[in-house]
């Protein structure tokens, strides 16, 4: 089968080279010239962990190509999907689609009779069919099945996500679409995919409805971390106690500085502005918005306050911007709104990020930028983590604290021990976590764990009773 994908970022680049590494022969075309051509010269544009490899398997089996032309890859294709950015268009929050109809306008001309196109980009309900509308206006009479084929990849872990998808939606209009779409996607399937059909305007909505609720879970599980902190409570415990029930789970409720990225605060504001323009504003989603955005400040806020009259001339050591980790993505993460605060309140920052440094440069002014987390923690009178690194986890705190001239660290996404940094002389700061919480152990028993501690009781009685009988004897 042929493939054809249009855009050729994050979604389209994922899809285009699993799809090429499940057999098909994919080209990817993007307008873009400079990313094309890095794309022949085997330079993937995006830190995206087992992608590169992928790639270059594919380039070299010969069944993976990139190109700026629409073409002769569009009409020999059996399936062509759409995957160009729709990204948020204003403050009122509505996507701009604007790349989606060029690539539509585009690609309308070379279609052949008979063509699926799957459109993958994120898109308000609705669109499919305008965009079905906007074909037959062009090409008059030429048979085409616009299918909705929304994708739930997460960055840093997209090739996994795509491969191993728990669900692959699509939403179609006729028999034509759901077959090519399943013979597209049966391997996928026959690694314990569900595919699921439906219509158009379903799988639109169960996109924005799936990442406005995972959006909430986090805003949800971030108010409780801020009770627990007044209240004496550990988030840690309380996550996992909650996500004990299968209703609930135990995904997406670390607390942590707010969510960002591409996805959840575009989609959030899409929701909630189609929501608003269909007269049934969601009062929920509106408030997982402003609780979102507010949570970045109060934040930096904390920092502020902490270092008190000093403020002016401190030095902040920031690990990490990404707005996740195993990506270099920084867009709408919470270092891009915590960090001009602190500059805006005098204080100078040193950062750290093991991939995201030089996408940052572009949105961060006045940042010195460090080759280690080490080097940002000289002289530094606080530490901030920002994004849950490995390579953070894996980093000495008392080589961190021996760096500082302070000994504040607020670790935003508790990553740390807090009695480990305390013991060390951290004055620490996590999330959700209260210095007067109960020095209570968490514990999960099952029936084997109360066996097995059951007979190691046992063994330490009789040793002691043995020793016992020694020592009496
Ligand atoms: C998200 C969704 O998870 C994907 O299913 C979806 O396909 C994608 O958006 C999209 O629409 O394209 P992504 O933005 O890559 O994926 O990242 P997530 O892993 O969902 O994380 C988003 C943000 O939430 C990050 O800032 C992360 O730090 C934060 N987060 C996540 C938390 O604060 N706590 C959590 O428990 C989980």
């Amino acid at each position: 089968m042929n493939i054809a994908i249009i855009g050729t970022g994050y979604v389209g680049l994922v899809s285009g080279v699993c799809f090429a590494g499940l057999g098909f022969n994919v080209t990817c075309i993007d307008i873009n010239e400079i990313t094309v051509s890095s794309l022949k010269s085997g330079r993937v544009p995006i830190f995206e962990p087992g992608l590169s490899a992928l790639m270059e398997r594919a380039v070299t089996r010969g069944n993976l190509t990139f190109q700026s032309a629409y073409g002769a890859a569009v009409s020999n294709a059996d399936i062509v999907f759409l995957a160009v950015g729709t990204p948020m268009k204003d403050q009122a929050g509505e996507p701009d689609l604007s790349a989606l109809c060029k690539a539509v306008d585009a690609l309308a001309g070379a279609l052949r009779d008979g063509a699926v196109v799957a459109v993958k980009s994120t898109v308000p309900v609705g669109t499919n069919e305008a965009l079905a509308a906007r074909i037959r206006k062009l090409r008059p009479g030429l048979r085409v099945s616009i299918a909705s084929n929304p994708e739930f990849l997460r960055e840093g872990s997209a090739v996994a996500d795509f491969l191993h998808a728990e669900r692959v939606v699509c939403g179609v209009p006729d028999d034509r679409s759901k077959r090519v779409l399943t013979a597209v996607y049966q391997p996928l399937c026959e690694s314990g995919s569900k595919l699921v059909f439906t219509s158009p305007k379903n799988a639109e909505l169960s996109k924005y409805a799936a990442n406005a609720f995972l959006a909430m879970k986090i805003s949800f599980i971030n108010e409780v971390a801020d009770v627990c902190e007044l209240a004496g409570g550990d988030i840690t415990d309380v996550a996992a106690i909650i996500g004990m029930d299968n209703r609930i789970g135990p995904k997406f409720l670390e607390a942590g500085p707010g969510f960002g990225g591409s996805c959840f605060p575009k989609d959030t504001e899409a929701f909630a502005a189609a929501a608003r323009a269909y007269g049934v504003p969601s009062a929920l989603i509106e408030a997982v918005i402003t609780s979102n955005n507010a949570r970045k400040l109060k934040l930096a806020d904390r920092i502020i306050a902490a270092l008190g009259a000093d403020c002016e001339g401190a030095c902040v050591a920031v690990l990490g911007v990404a707005f996740k980790p195993d990506t270099d993505d920084v867009r709408d993460a919470p270092a891009l709104t915590i960090i001009p605060k602190l500059q805006a309140a005098g204080i100078r920052v040193q950062a750290h990020d093991p991939e995201a440094g030089q996408a940052a440069l572009r949105h961060l002014h006045d940042v010195v930028w460090c080759d280690t987390p080490l080097d940002a923690a000289q002289d530094a009178d606080a530490i901030v983590v920002l994004t849950e690194w490995d390579l953070y986890r894996a980093t000495d705190l008392k080589d961190l604290k021996s760096r500082m001239r302070g000994r504040f660290m607020f670790d935003y996404r508790n990553i740390f021990s807090a009695a480990s940094a305390c013991a060390i002389g951290f004055d620490y700061t996590g999330i959700g976590l209260s210095p007067q919480a109960d020095d209570a152990v968490f514990e999960v028993l099952d029936a084997e764990a109360i066996a097995k501690r059951d007979h190691d009781a046992l063994d330490r009685t009789c040793s002691i009773s043995g020793q016992d009988l020694v020592e009496a004897g």
